[in-house]
Formats: structure tokens, C-alpha cells, sequence
């Protein structure tokens, strides 16, 4: 039995279609698009093709972006400020700094001087306690963890009941996506399990599972034996593992032995081109959603 592949890249068409519709709905009934700013600091190359790819995606989608790029060497008290200035830009609805940060930076005091309303990362720890509580609270939820969630639930996979086990412990993947998939509401109800690099039973959790979110970290994590017949399989991660010397591009595997996995699995995400389009095309949807937020339509 060979697994049905749920494409994050086909899946990401279809939401980005159903936000340009949104999007130019709401410019012709109240006159305004989302604004969504991206700061990047310094020249890292990951980041630099991250944020290239996220403006990319929210001109295609129609909003307003702006890109901030700042030297390595900027200042905590001068990014500070920077936040602050965009915190009260009224044309600006979704405010990302991209990570890593530099060294004199610190994390932390960043990310929580984003307002929380424009937070569209969903990373402050108000929007998280936001995700705790569930339900109407929610404003952002964190883009990969509702990107996994939107591809179980349009890949049909039922979730009420079912077991979920989720590989990694991360503040951005494996705590939040745990934490939404035993919510009560659609496309969660599931009893949930997260194991880590001190689970005693790796391979006896994860074959228990209906559905195994993967976020380790690790290629090829998880070996085919692990997985439980029919099961829906997750893969979050992208490890790079060398460069194709003819294209110069790097070389992905995820944390999950793919191609042994998706004769057991019932359906499985591929690396590339499964969770990974997901997490830009979710912050596409939480910038929307902070613009009707403010406009009383959400
Ligand atoms: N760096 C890598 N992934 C992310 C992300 O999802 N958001 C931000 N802000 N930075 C990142």
C-alpha cells in the first residue's frame, strides 16, 4: 500500500485563493488592506530567502508590505523603538521579526514588546496563553502548528478520539500544535501525547498513534516499524543534509524515514513541499484575520 501524500504546496493554492477573494472583498466594502511588516536583521541567508518569500506572498495575496531590513549590529534600545513605531502604525495590522536574532539582542524583550494584537506570529505570551485557553480566546495561533492543523483536517483525517502523539517538546511547534489538537472544537478532541528525547518508549508512543506529528529535528527519526498501519503521518521536519552540487541548493530530508513510511501510513506529508509552505501561508491568514479583528468582522 503506497500512502496518499497530503501536499502542503496544493493546499497552500487553495487557502491563498480563498484569502485574495477575502482580501479584495474587504478593500471594496471598507477601502483597506492588511499591512504586514517584516523586520530582518542583519544578512543571514535562511532568513533573507524567508522574508523574501513571505513579501512575496503578501503582495500575491494584496496586502500592503513593507520591508525592514536592519544592520547585524543594531541596537536593543533602537529595535525597541522600532517595534514601538509600528506598533502604532495604524496601516500596519501584522508586525514579524524574523529569528534568529543577533547576540547584543535579546529574544525575549522583542517579542514582547510586539503589540499582542499585531503579534501574527503568535509568539507572545499573551497570544500563547491565548492558545492555552482555546476556543473564542484565540486570536493568533503560531503559523507551522495551525498549518499542520489545516492540512489534517482538509486531508479528511479524523481527529476526535484519536490518538495523537507529537514528536518535540519546541515552544513553536510541538507545545502549541499538542496543545491545539486537544481543544475542544473541530479538527481537535484528540487525546494527546508528547514525547521527547527523555520518553523512556519512543517507538511504543509513537505506535500507538493515529496520527504522529514529527518536530525533532533529527533525519530520519522515526523508522517505518514505529508507525502504525493506515496512520496519518506529520513531518515537520527540514534537515539540511548536504547541497546538490548541480543546482546549488540544499538537500532536505525530514525526520521521518519517508520513503519506507508511506508504504505503512495511511497518509503522509512529503519533504519538501508538505508542512513547509504551510507556516507562510498561515501567517498570510493571521494577518487577515488581525485586519478583521480591528474592523469588527471577526
Ligand atoms: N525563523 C524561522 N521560522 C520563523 C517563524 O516562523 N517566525 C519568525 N519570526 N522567525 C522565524
Amino acid at each position: 500500500m503506497s500512502a496518499k501524500l497530503i501536499k502542503g504546496t496544493e493546499i497552500r493554492e487553495e487557502i491563498l485563493e480563498e484569502i485574495t477573494k477575502e482580501v479584495a472583498e474587504i478593500k471594496d466594502k471598507h477601502g483597506v488592506v492588511p499591512g504586514l511588516v517584516t523586520i530582518l536583521i542583519g544578512e543571514n541567508p535562511a532568513s533573507m530567502s524567508y522574508v523574501t518569500l513571505k513579501i512575496k506572498t503578501a503582495h500575491r495575496v494584496g496586502f500592503t508590505e513593507v520591508q525592514d531590513s536592519q544592520p547585524e549590529d543594531i541596537s536593543e534600545a533602537d529595535l525597541l523603538a522600532l517595534i514601538d513605531k509600528y506598533n502604532n502604525d495604524d496601516s500596519i495590522n501584522g508586525i514579524l521579526v524574523q529569528l534568529p536574532l543577533p547576540k547584543q539582542v535579546d529574544e525575549k524583550k522583542i517579542l514582547n514588546a510586539i503589540d499582542p494584537d499585531k503579534d501574527v506570529d503568535g509568539f507572545h505570551p499573551v497570544n500563547v496563553g491565548r492558545l492555552m485557553i482555546g476556543g473564542d480566546e484565540v486570536k493568533f495561533p503560531p503559523c507551522t502548528p495551525a498549518g499542520i492543523q489545516e492540512m489534517i483536517v482538509r486531508a479528511g483525517v479524523e481527529t476526535s478520539g484519536a490518538e495523537v502523539v507529537v514528536v518535540g517538546r519546541s515552544n513553536i511547534v510541538g507545545k502549541p500544535i499538542a496543545n491545539m489538537m486537544l481543544q475542544k472544537g473541530p479538527g481537535a478532541n484528540s487525546t494527546v501525547t508528547i514525547v521527547h528525547t527523555r520518553t523512556k518508549d519512543l517507538a511504543g508512543h509513537c505506535q500507538r498513534a493515529d496520527i504522529l506529528i514529527v518536530a525533532a529535528g533529527v533525519p530520519g527519526l522515526v523508522k517505518p516499524e514505529w508507525i502504525k498501519p493506515g496512520s496519518c503521518v506529520i513531518d515537520v521536519g527540514v534537515n539540511r543534509i548536504g547541497m546538490n552540487e548541480k543546482t546549488g541548493k540544499a538537500i532536505l530530508r525530514g525526520d521521518v524515514d519517508f520513503d519506507a513510511a508511506k508504504e505503512i501510513a495511511g497518509s503522509i506529508t512529503p519533504v519538501p513541499g508538505g508542512v513547509g509552505p504551510m507556516t507562510i501561508t498561515m501567517l498570510m491568514k493571521n494577518t487577515l484575520k488581525s485586519l478583521k479583528f480591528k474592523l469588527g468582522l471577526a
